[in-house]
């Protein structure tokens, strides 16, 4: 008798982007670029580390100078940031990996102490959020009141994305993901509590989903459809955000989407699992679905022998375990994380988790 084959071990096409196994590093923003927002070599390491993920998902990275809302965080707007992720993608590709960028706009959760001159904090309403954020000049600061967006706008930011995309491609990257959770700024058009404009982008789900659908559209033509995924998680109250009817309105965002036949959909578990984020998501998506949220590798191979997902990814097993693939094909312990050091600048609890397997 043969034994079964372990579903975590099967390779599979995420649309054009072939993975050796169904292992995903989740997004994790981690806090530690240049003063020009450029990742460094201790960000070639890191990654480099967890290259045996059968996808990389890079923490999330500004498409605009607009997009930025934290400190430390990456971006992917200018050549010098294209250079510096180059040596990123190679160092992931020399052992065999797969790595995308997320890209990540944050919309009205940012502080101007956070951003450069001449950057904008910008919003689909004028509508400010009930929360704080921490910034390396001035500590705490509250978000900051946010700009409504002019029709002109939102086809500048949209094309920002697309010239992002270019730039991730350019940069040797084997995709995009679009970060639509968390309450940034994709999110903040889906919710109506941030969402409170009049014209063709607000109102209606289909309305409120118009802005996501185009960025994706802007994504697929830019780079092709097999290289862009898509991240959600229906109901996320995180960052001030409000949907009270979740179940209608990602089937209007979803949708529109399938004739895209984009890479994939990657879909965190709703909070308190108030609706089935999974089950809807696969509803409303023909392609590969990436799941997340508190997996264990145990849950995680149950997930993919049901047919929940076609691949699980994970955040915080990744902080701690570089070698995650290699020790769930051992059934090794896994290694806690340091909360402490999870966005501070440097080596320490980022690149100096040792491994457990042979490198
Ligand atoms: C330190 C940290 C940073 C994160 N940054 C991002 C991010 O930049 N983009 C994103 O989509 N999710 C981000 N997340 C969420 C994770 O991708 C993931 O959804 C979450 O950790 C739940 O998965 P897990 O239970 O496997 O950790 C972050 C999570 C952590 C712990």
């Amino acid at each position: 008798m043969t034994a079964p084959i372990d579903p975590l071990f099967a390779p599979l096409a995420l649309g054009d982007i072939d993975c050796r196994n169904r292992i995903v590093m989740a997004p994790m923003t981690r806090s530690r670029v240049d003063a020009d927002d450029r990742p460094t070599a201790l960000h070639v390491e890191y990654y480099a580390q967890r290259a045996s993920a059968g996808l990389i998902v890079t923490e999330g990275v500004q498409p605009s100078i607009h997009g930025k809302g934290y400190p430390r965080t990456p971006g992917l707007h200018d050549a010098a940031q294209v250079e510096a992720w180059r040596a990123v993608t190679d160092a992931v590709h020399a052992r065999g990996g797969r790595i995308v960028a997320q890209l990540m706009h944050v919309g009205r959760i940012a502080s101007h102490h956070n951003k450069r001159p001449g950057a904008r904090t910008v919003a689909p309403s004028a509508v400010r959020a009930a929360t704080s954020l921490y910034t390396d000049t001035a500590g705490m600061q509250p978000c900051d009141g946010p700009e409504a967006l002019s029709a002109a706008d939102i086809a500048a930011t949209i094309a920002d994305y697309a010239a992002s995309a270019r730039l991730a491609r350019d940069a040797g990257f084997d995709g995009v993901e679009l970060h639509a959770t968390s309450g940034y700024l994709p999110m903040q058009f889906l919710a109506a509590n941030t969402n409170l404009r009049s014209d063709g982008y607000g109102g209606s789900p289909a309305h409120r989903a118009r802005f996501v659908v185009e960025v994706m559209e802007a994504l697929c033509s830019a780079i092709g459809a097999g290289r862009v995924g898509l991240r959600i998680c229906p109901g996320n109250p995180f960052n001030d955000v409000f949907d009270e009817d979740p179940i209608t309105t990602y089937p209007a965002l979803l949708d529109p989407l399938r004739p895209l036949r984009f890479a994939y959909l990657h879909v965190i578990a709703s909070p308190g699992r108030k609706l089935d984020a999974f089950a809807l998501a696969r509803a409303h998506h023909d392609g590969a679905l990436i799941i997340n949220d508190g997996f264990e590798p145990d849950t995680a191979r149950a997930a993919l022998r049901d047919g929940i997902g076609d691949a699980v990814s994970f955040g915080r097993h990744y902080v701690g375990n570089p070698d995650l693939v290699e020790r769930i094909a051992q059934g090794l312990p896994l290694a806690p994380f340091d909360r402490k050091t999870l966005y501070t600048p440097g080596a320490k609890g980022y690149t100096d988790y040792p491994r457990a397997t042979p490198g």
